[in-house]
This record gives structure tokens, C-alpha cells and sequence, in this order.
């Protein structure tokens, strides 16, 4: 699914397209129409060029995919249920490694070719009208495994089973996919592995896992859009526990064996801080929450949208109250380009902030506080609005953004800021935004001009004078 603003920015491209298309409408109706263009190589994120591809919108994954922990080998389909966004001779999809099979489009065998980590396949597409297209591949994951900044991600094959953390673009090893967070969809997962593995989605299981010749097929389902790197196939051997919080929400938390005493308290504090949540900043926009402790060390949490996943480490409340956040903020209301991931990480970091006050721990303001009196910290050097593209996920989108929010409450007050914060998360629930719409948005219910504020916290370089 497409939203908003990045739409917009598209309609440029479109209307060149149809003025260089002949054919009448409905062409496709008459047999085969050759007037369409070649789908771009990218969605249009300038800092990542490659990541995404242009001409197409998706709608639902269905992923059918065997896992064996013990040969690496995942094997099955994925099926996209997509609508060309322009006439198309051909579009692309994200894959890293694997061997394609065969892919079909409408039911029919489709040419493709691979080169890097983009797969193109020919087919008459037309503007406005949906498509299926199944790809059957097979092959060990390959996951991305940067040493210099976002360390290993994707789909990490461990002892028991496989870690799947995917931001920013690891969806790609191990499922073809429009992998950039601009086009989000739904997802059904048809996952099998050995009994005794159990395989962890999104959403929310559907019905009791069948066993059948040693192997056992779990499917879940997220009916809400999901953007591609919060997809996860997380299998291995692990303790599970099910219920619901005080509020009403399913809660799912599933523990490697070797955090067997962590089990109930990630239980109990994932369905208590959803709840909390839920009251400042509005309805818990999914059916169920959650969470996962693999015993794989990344060295970081993500936050799978209905189950955060942590890796292999005991979270504390502070990381808890982190990924939760999230899913409001990152999950639910999604960036459309990765120079806006303050709105996910200094939302997500401030939430951090107001759980240490409610815990009667270190108040927001002394945090910020000792932050704002480091003169030498390095997030003075970096505005977190600019995406560092070798150091996406710095100090600063974190650190400075959670400031940024700060200096706002200080200048609004806390009822129009708390307002702000919910209005944010209603009014592009499900969807995607731009830091352009929360500044417009935070102008407009606070009556005030915001823009040396946003400029000297998100913008520009140096320790803002503007405190609010
Ligand atoms: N979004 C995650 C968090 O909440 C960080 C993900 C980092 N990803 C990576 N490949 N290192 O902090
Ligand atoms: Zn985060």
C-alpha cells in the first residue's frame, strides 16, 4: 500500500508515463499491449537508491516457506498480490541469493533475470489493475552482515532455527519483496519446520500447529499493513506463553530455553507496558503484542510488529517500553524514506523516557537535561533529519530526536503536546508520514510557528539554543 505524500511525489513520473503510452484504456482486454514502461529499480528514496522498486503497489504477501535449521535450506513460494502504479513491460522485486524456480504473473510462466540483489520479471502490466505474481525459490539465506554500522540482519540462520530481523532492507534474504517501508502490506505465513522447532510471525497464529510426516506448519497472519523489514520467520526451540493483559490484548512471548527465567516477566511486562501505552498514546493500533528472546546476540532489539524481538540479552523496562513504542510509532505510522527515522527512533527513545518517569526512576526532564549539558557529546554534530546513510541508526536519531520532542513539549505545553502525539498516531495509523506533516501538524494544533524550533533540533548542526 501506498500513502500520502510519497504517492504524491510519484504523480510527477506517472503523468510522463501516460503521456509516452499510446495505447487506448483497455488494452489489456485485446490481447497483448507492449506499450508499457520498464518498472524502476528503486522506490525513490534518494539515500537508497536500489531499495524498493517503482511502478507497482503490493497488497498481500502470502509467504509458504520450510525451514530446516539443520541444512540452512529454505525452500516454498511467495505470493504478491500487487496493482501496477503505471503500464508496465516489466517490474522488479528486492531477493538476495536463492535459486528462482519459476515465476508466474496471472498464472502464466514469467521471463526473469537477476542481477545483484534485484530480480526482473517481464509482464504486461496495466496501470490501476491488480496482479498476482508467485515466485518458488530455494537456497541457504544469505543475511547482510555489515561490519562497519547496521551489523548482521535479515535472516540469520542459528543453531536451533533462524533470527529474522530485517530493518532496514533484510527482507530481501529471504522473500522477494518491494522491501522499503513506503509500500506496505498484509501477510499471511504458511511457516513448516521439523517438530519440535516452533516458527514465530506476525500476528496472530490460526489455529493449533499440524504435524504431518515429521514436520509441523504454523501459520499466522497480520491482517494490518506491515512495512517489509518488520516481517519475521523466527523458528528455533522456545518456551511459550499466551494470554491476555489487565486491558484485553492477546499477548504472546515466546523465550529461547536458555532465558527460561525471563519467560513470565517478558509476559507480564510486554501485555503491562502495551496497556500503559494505550492510554497515552491512544487505542493499541494491532490484535495482539508481544515479544521474543532468541539466544542469537545481534546486540540489538527490533521491533516486529506485534512481537519485538530481542537478541540475546535480558531487556530491561527501558528496552521493553522501547520496542512497544514502536508500535505505534515506526509499525503503525510508518516512514516513507529513512531521512525521517527520527519519527520512529526519538519517538520510540522519548517513550523510553516517560517510562523511567512513571517508574518513578529518572524524571524526562533530568534525562534531557543531562544530555542538553554534554557540550561534546557528538549528536550536536549531527541533526537527526538528515539520514546519515553510513550511520543510519546514530545516537542522534535516537538521542537528539527524543530532545527534539522534549523541546517541543516545553514550548507547547503538555495537553497540546500529548494531543499532538495522539492526533499523530490516529491520524496516520496504518499508514505512512513525513517529518513535513508532524511539524504541520504540531503548527497547527499548538497555533504557534515552529520552525526555528524543528530547524535548530532536526535540521541544523550545533547544540540548539532553542530549549522551548
Ligand atoms: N529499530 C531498532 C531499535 O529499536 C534498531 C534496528 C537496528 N538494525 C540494525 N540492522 N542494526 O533500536
Ligand atoms: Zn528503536
Amino acid at each position: 500500500m501506498l500513502q500520502g505524500r510519497f504517492t504524491s511525489a510519484l504523480s510527477g513520473a506517472l503523468i510522463v508515463v501516460t503521456l509516452t503510452s499510446c495505447s487506448p484504456s483497455g488494452a489489456s482486454d485485446r490481447g497483448p499491449a507492449r506499450s508499457g514502461t520498464a518498472g524502476a529499480s528503486g522506490i525513490g528514496d534518494a539515500d537508497f537508491p536500489t531499495d524498493g522498486n517503482g511502478g507497482y503497489d503490493v497488497g498481500h504477501y502470502t509467504l509458504a516457506l520450510g525451514y530446516d535449521p539443520a541444512s540452512r535450506r529454505l525452500a516454498g513460494t511467495t505470493t504478491i498480490d500487487a496493482t501496477a502504479t503505471e503500464n508496465l513491460s516489466s517490474f522488479n522485486l528486492d531477493l538476495r541469493g536463492f535459486t528462482v524456480d519459476a515465476v508466474t504473473v496471472g498464472g502464466r510462466s514469467a521471463p526473469f533475470s537477476r542481477s545483484g540483489d534485484e530480480m526482473t520479471v517481464t509482464a504486461d502490466l496495466r496501470k490501476g489493475v491488480p496482479f498476482q505474481a508467485v515466485v518458488t525459490y530455494q537456497g541457504e539465506p544469505q543475511p547482510v552482515r555489515d561490519s562497519s554500522n547496521l551489523g548482521s540482519y535479515g535472516f540469520i540462520p542459528t543453531k536451533d532455527g533462524s533470527f529474522v530481523t530485517a530493518e532496514p532492507n533484510g527482507a530481501k534474504t529471504w522473500f522477494p519483496s518491494n522491501d522499503h517501508p513506503a509500500d506496505k502490506a498484509t501477510y499471511d505465513f504458511r511457516l513448516t519446520v521439523p517438530d519440535g522447532v516452533t516458527a514465530i510471525a506476525n500476528g496472530e497464529l490460526q489455529g493449533r500447529p499440524a504435524s504431518s510426516g515429521g514436520k509441523t506448519t504454523f501459520v499466522w497472519r497480520e491482517t494490518h499493513p506491515m512495512a517489509s523489514y518488520l516481517a519475521t520467520m523466527t523458528t528455533g526451540n522456545f518456551l511459550v506463553k499466551t494470554g491476555t493483559s489487565e486491558a484485553g490484548t492477546p499477548v504472546y512471548a515466546a523465550v529461547d530455553p536458555r532465558y527460561q527465567g525471563q519467560l513470565t516477566r517478558l509476559y507480564e511486562l510486554s501485555g503491562r507496558i502495551t496497556d500503559y501505552w494505550s492510554t497515552i498514546f491512544g487505542p493499541y493500533p494491532f490484535k495482539s503484542t508481544g515479544g521474543v528472546i532468541d539466544d542469537y546476540a545481534s546486540g540489538y532489539a527490533l521491533e516486529n510488529q506485534t512481537k519485538p524481538i530481542y537478541g540475546g540479552f535480558e531487556p530491561d523496562e527501558g528496552i521493553i517500553s522501547h520496542e512497544l513504542a514502536h508500535q505505534w510509532f515506526g509499525d503503525s505510522v510508518s516512514i516513507s524514506r529513512w531521512k525521517d527515522l527520527w519519527l520512529n527512533e526519538g519517538f520510540a527513545t522519548y517513550a523510553e523516557w516517560l517510562w523511567s518517569e512513571h517508574q518513578g526512576q529518572g524524571t524526562v526532564q533530568q534525562i534531557f537535561d543531562r544530555h542538553y549539558r554534554n557540550a561534546e557529546d557528538p549528536i550536536w554534530n549531527y541533526p537527526p533529519g538528515v539520514a546519515q546513510k553510513n550511520d543510519l541508526f546514530n545516537n542522534s536519531v535516537y538521542t537528539r530526536g527524543a530532545m527534539a520532542l522534549h523541546a517541543l513539549r516545553t514550548q507547547v505545553g503538555d495537553q497540546t503536546f500529548f494531543t499532538i502525539i495522539r492526533r499523530w498516531a490516529a491520524d496516520h495509523q496504518y499508514g505512512n508520514a513525513t517529518t513535513e506533516q508532524f511539524t504541520a501538524l504540531a503548527e497547527q494544533l499548538s497555533g504557534q510557528k515552529l520552525g526555528e524550533l524543528f530547524g535548530q533540533w532536526l535540521f541544523d548542526k550545533g547544540r540548539p539554543t532553542t530549549l522551548g
